[in-house]
This record gives structure tokens, sequence and C-alpha cells, in this order.
């Protein structure tokens, strides 16, 4: 009797009504730590609807937003063991995977625009940076982006010189840990979940990120000053278990490959306005000043900042930095 009832149980979930056909769809968790009202958030939700869509419901992703199921480093080594099938972390956490070519992106002042960026990751360097995730189990499907740096403490950040001796938090990036040493401050990496409370509580002094972000998580109400320096980009790679997403019948496989392309476009194609958005919210809300840099002081954060780019041959390597410099026509010195 009792293993009757667990069959007819099993029936009603496996069996799509109507037609005695057995259906369980393939489940993708795609876990990531920021908000569903931001670039990342908007693109999960996205790819969730046309993957769903495409494949008739033979697949059904599941979004957990906001760190709601792993923090920053716990997601990749979920993603590893394949409790997780998708993620998009910023790249600046890509270290710990052992492909810390990922942080040349993280470089202050590299890209001259949003435009220059997503055409350098849809270039050779992009390829060649998801070739370093193969031997891990990973797979890289694309780029996303989340525009701009901003930088805040209890004080203004204006000059160089401002920054001496105030604890910033960084999301785990060597890049960034140099770059902020390079103008005196002391750079601690924290979970992003853990980021407002550590201001609020002055575990840290300061942070950056992006104008989505601020708003999101409401850093804007537990810093007196916001920089809008735009000095570093903040970028995401959506990745997969490759073993998880190789053992896909290929012709799902082709669908999702279908929603994620679109999924990326949306999400590049709203990066701006949505940050742009987030900063007039923050402005509007009056709990915060912000503080645009003058070029005098935008030079002098670059020249304060630029022995990073030096020092970055050592931890990236200079085949990344070759790469970058010939897709987006500058010179690293
Ligand atoms: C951070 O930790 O600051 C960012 O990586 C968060 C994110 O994913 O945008």
């Amino acid at each position: 009797m009792r293993k009757w009832l667990l069959a007819a149980a099993a029936a009603a979930i496996f069996m799509a009504p109507g037609t005695g056909m057995a259906q369980s769809p393939i489940v993708i968790k795609f876990s990531h730590v920021v908000a569903n009202d931001t670039p990342k958030g908007k693109g999960a939700i996205k790819f969730k609807e046309l993957a769903e869509k495409y494949t008739n419901g033979k697949v059904k992703v599941e979004v957990y937003p906001n760190s709601s199921l792993y923090k920053d480093k716990e997601e990749i080594e979920a993603l590893q063991l394949g409790s997780v099938q998708m993620l998009a972390p910023s790249t600046a956490k890509f270290a710990p995977l052992g492909a810390k070519e990922f942080e040349a992106l993280d470089l202050p002042n590299l890209f001259a625009s949003e435009e220059a960026y997503t055409k350098a990751m849809k270039g050779e360097v992009g390829k060649w940076l998801f070739k370093k995730l193969e031997p891990k189990g990973i797979s890289g499907l694309a780029f996303w982006d989340n525009g701009f740096h901003m930088v805040s403490s209890n004080r203004p950040l204006l000059n160089p010189s401002d920054f001496q001796g105030l604890k910033i938090r960084i999301s785990g990036s060597k890049i960034a840990d140099r770059y902020f040493r390079d103008v005196g401050a002391i750079p601690q990496i924290l979970a992003f979940s853990e980021v407002y409370q550590a201001l609020q509580t002055g575990v840290v002094d300061g942070c950056e990120n992006t104008a989505s972000n601020y708003l999101t998580q409401k850093f804007h109400e537990v810093q007196k000053h916001i920089t809008v320096s735009y000095h570093a980009h903040l970028q995401y790679a959506v990745i997969v278990n490759t073993k998880f997403w190789n053992g896909l019948p290929a012709d799902i496989r082709t669908q999702l490959d279908k929603a994620m392309d679109e999924a990326t476009d949306y999400t590049n194609s709203i990066a701006v306005k949505e940050n742009e958005d987030a900063l007039a919210e923050i402005k509007k809300s009056g709990k915060t000043t912000l503080h645009y840099l003058t070029d005098d002081q935008k030079k002098a954060w670059q020249t304060a900042m630029a022995p990073t780019y030096q020092w970055a041959k050592g931890r990236v390597g200079t085949e990344v930095l070759d790469l970058l410099s010939k897709e987006l026509n500058i010179k690293m010195n």
C-alpha cells in the first residue's frame, strides 16, 4: 500500500497533465549576490523567462538573488560541486578558481566607455579568459556589464591623499587591492552581503561599487559622501558547471544558448540606464552627498593609481594585458 502511494505521488509530480507523458523539467539553479532590481538581477530574470519559453518548459530556471543561496566564495565552490548550475560573479572573484587573469579587467581607468568594454569582451580576450576556466570544470557563457565604480566614505574623497588610512572594502581582486594601496588606503575583502553592516558599524570606512548596487543595498544610507569617480569597471562572467552543461540534450543547449545571447544583449543594453537611474535616486534621497571630480583631480587619481599597471604584470601576466591593449587599442606600460 505504502509503495503504491509513493508511486502515485511520483506520478503526480512527473506526469504532464492530460498527456500521460513523463515530464520532469531540468532545473537550473542560478545564484547571485545582488538585488533583482539591478542589471545582473534583471539579466538573470530575463534569462529565466527566455530559457523557459524557448525550451517549452523543459527547463526551469530558479533564480536566487541577494546571496539567498550562497555568498561570494561559497557560490563558486557550489558551482564546482554541482549544487548550483549557473552563476554570474564579478570577475574580481575568480582568483580562488586559479584564474587570476580575470583581474586584469579591474585595472583602473582601463575601459574608456561601456561600449569599449562590451566590444572588447566579445573579442579575442573574452574567449581567451574563458579558456582559463576549462580545467576547473567551468564554462564561460557570456560577459555582463554593470558599469563603473563610484567610491564612498564618511569624508569626501576628492584627492588621492583623502584615502590615507581609510579601510576600504573590496570584493576580492588583488588589482583593486593594489590601486587602493597606491592611494594610501587599507583594502579589506568582505562578502557583498556583509558590506552594509560593515559600513554601518565602522568595520570598514568605505567601499567602491556601482550606483545600482549602492542603491539596492542601501550603502548610500550609511556613507556620508560618494564620489562619482568611475575609476574602475564592474563586470560579470556568466558561468556554468561544464559537466552539467555538456550533459544537456543538444537541442536544449541550443535553445539555452539563444536565451543566454538575448539575455546578454538585454543586460548590457540596460546597464548604463539602470545605473543612471540609480544615481538619480540616490541623489534624490538626500541621504548622502555626491561629488564629481574636476579634470585635475581625475588626473591626480590616474597618476596615483598608475603603478598598479606595472604591478599587474606579475599578478595577471603579460598575455592578457597584451590582448586587452590590442582589443582596446591602448598602450599599457
Ligand atoms: C561586489 O561584491 O561588490 C560585487 O561583486 C557585487 C556584484 O556582484 O555586483
